[in-house]
């Protein structure tokens, strides 16, 4: 398994990998969030490739203060080997390496898998709620 930054070559298994982790969202249009990504911060969107095969991504982001990661994300059949484990690690070193000092991230409340696995990876609950504003419309996906 190798990690790696994302190539354009990658659009369209990604696109794919996503539908199948169920992470696209009808407010989010997947091919335009990688365009945008692809002009900022390009070298922190991941993927994990197993045999020439995109299995994983998480799409991780710093704006001068805080990192993120969004899209984290591993095709069923590989699931429960630590991939998701080692793109966050790798993820967190990126950022650490250019002086980030915290990630914060956005989990449903009811995705136990997910919270448990951020739990034991060292990220705590915060008291905060999380406010958001669609600034540009998205075509429906
Ligand atoms: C969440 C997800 C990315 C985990 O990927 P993964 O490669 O299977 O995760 P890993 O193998 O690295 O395991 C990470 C941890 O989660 C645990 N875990 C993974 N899948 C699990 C499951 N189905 N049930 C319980 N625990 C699970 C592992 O035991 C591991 O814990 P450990 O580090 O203490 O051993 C994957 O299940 C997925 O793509 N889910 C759908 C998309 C999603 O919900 N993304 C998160 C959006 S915020």
């Amino acid at each position: 398994m190798e990690i790696r930054v994302f190539r354009q070559e990658d659009f369209d298994e990604v696109v794919t990998l996503w539908e199948r982790c169920d992470l696209l969202r009808p407010w989010n249009d997947p091919e335009m969030d990688i365009e945008r990504k692809m002009q900022y911060g390009a070298d922190l969107f991941l993927v994990a490739e197993v045999a020439g095969e995109v299995v994983g991504s998480v799409m991780g982001g710093y704006d001068g203060h805080r990192g993120s990661a969004y899209y984290l994300g591993v095709h069923p059949d590989f699931r429960g080997r630590g991939i998701a484990n080692a793109l966050l690690n790798r993820l967190e070193k990126k950022l650490i390496a250019r002086g980030c000092p915290k990630i914060n991230l956005t989990v449903r409340e009811d995705n136990d898998v997910v919270i448990g696995m951020y739990e034991r990876l060292g990220y705590d609950h915060q008291d905060t709620i999380t406010l958001g504003k669609r600034l540009i419309e998205d075509q429906e996906y």
